[in-house]
């Protein structure tokens, strides 16, 4: 089954063709990235306009690059929710009118659960394993019993993990985009300059939370009550103390899921998971299975949402020609084992 998929949810226009929702014939990636640098953050508007202008080429690149036509393509997922409203209208909207003038069937995807299928492309993936997505808008840890089956165990009460890359980034002038930026400052600094508290670890229904505003605030504006007498505060300090207590407020939780769920197999997905310390921590855990995707599926991209859309209508599941974006979502149902 050839499916199309559209992601225009934030700042990247993305469309790719997947074969039977594994083998991906093409994927591109459109970034804005110039478009918001002046701003160091997505300006909607802006996107918005830029969505309406890449979203025709970049369905024809991604059609010659698989070396298709119309005519081969079985159907056509897309990004309804959440994100930018604006934004999500012109994929939807290409995508609808796209499957509805050639008789095809068409789905509109969750762009959070697409990110936690992502793996899924490259990897045959047993259930059930804990999901980890840390991407610019969520974080959540889940236990994934099957592709229906996911309960989220814990989320930020706060801030998003790649929120704070990206307000510390901006905050100290790192460069935009915020991950990436701090991401390679980090490989050069030393994590030992700055001790930034990790939030004790909550009890009860909570205890797989996280929270980053207080590590943000503490980066951004209580800087010297963390230095390590000797270090100098350079950017390359900031950021790589900086990086290490936010990937450790992660995974502290999630080793705790570890332990009370008994499961070993962690399944990590979106922005975040791109980092190169998270990925280096987690894969010194030995005795777990860790997967992850290419750093390219890890980011936005149209190949998950034609993966996750495939799945979908696989199982006969398709949406209405009325279906509308949704910026936010209430999310998947929350449990506390
Ligand atoms: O999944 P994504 O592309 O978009 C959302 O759904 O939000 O994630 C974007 C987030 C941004 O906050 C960005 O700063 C972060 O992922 N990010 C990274 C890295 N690459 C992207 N954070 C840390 N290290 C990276 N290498
Ligand atoms: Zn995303």
């Amino acid at each position: 089954m050839m499916v199309l998929g559209i992601e225009t949810s934030c700042d990247e226009c993305a469309v790719a063709i997947l074969e039977d929702g594994r083998r991906i014939l093409s994927s591109v990636v459109a970034s804005q990235i110039e478009d918001h640098r002046p701003y160091s953050g997505v300006v909607p508007e802006i996107a918005s306009r830029r969505h309406g202008e890449l979203i025709q080429p970049v369905f024809s690149r991604a059609m010659d690059e698989a070396g298709l036509t119309i005519r081969d393509i079985h159907g056509v997922a897309v990004t309804g929710r959440p994100g930018l409203l604006g934004a999500l209208l012109v994929g939807l909207t290409f995508g609808k009118a796209l499957a509805y003038s050639r008789g095809l069937p068409f789905v509109a995807v969750d762009h959070v659960r697409a990110h936690l299928h992502a793996p899924h492309i490259e990897h045959r993936i047993p259930y059930p394993y804990l999901g980890l997505l840390v991407s610019g808008g969520h974080t959540l840890i889940t236990r994934v019993d099957g592709f229906d089956d996911i309960t989220v165990l814990g989320t930020t009460i706060d801030d998003a993990c790649g929120e704070a890359f990206d307000k510390v980034a901006k905050h100290y002038g790192f460069g935009y985009p915020g991950g990436v930026a701090v991401d390679r400052l980090a490989r050069r600094g030393d994590d030992g300059a700055f001790s930034f508290p990790d939030p004790s670890l909550h009890k009860g229904e909570h205890r797989f939370d996280v929270s980053y505003s207080g590590l943000k605030t503490a980066v951004t504006s209580q800087l010297d009550k963390f230095r390590n007498p000797g270090f100098p505060a350079t950017a390359e300090n900031i950021a790589a103390s900086f990086e290490k207590a936010a990937v450790n407020i992660l995974l502290r939780r999630l080793f705790r899921a570890v332990e009370e769920t008994g499961l070993t197999r962690v399944v990590a997905g979106g922005g975040v998971a791109a980092n190169t310390r998270l990925r280096a921590t987690l894969m010194e855990r030995t005795d777990l299975e860790v997967i992850f995707p290419s750093p390219e599926l890890c980011t936005d991209n149209g190949a998950m949402i034609a993966a996750l859309g495939c799945e979908l209508l696989r199982r006969g599941i398709t949406s209405p020609w009325t279906e509308n974006a949704q910026a936010r979502v209430p999310g998947f149902k929350r449990s506390y084992p």
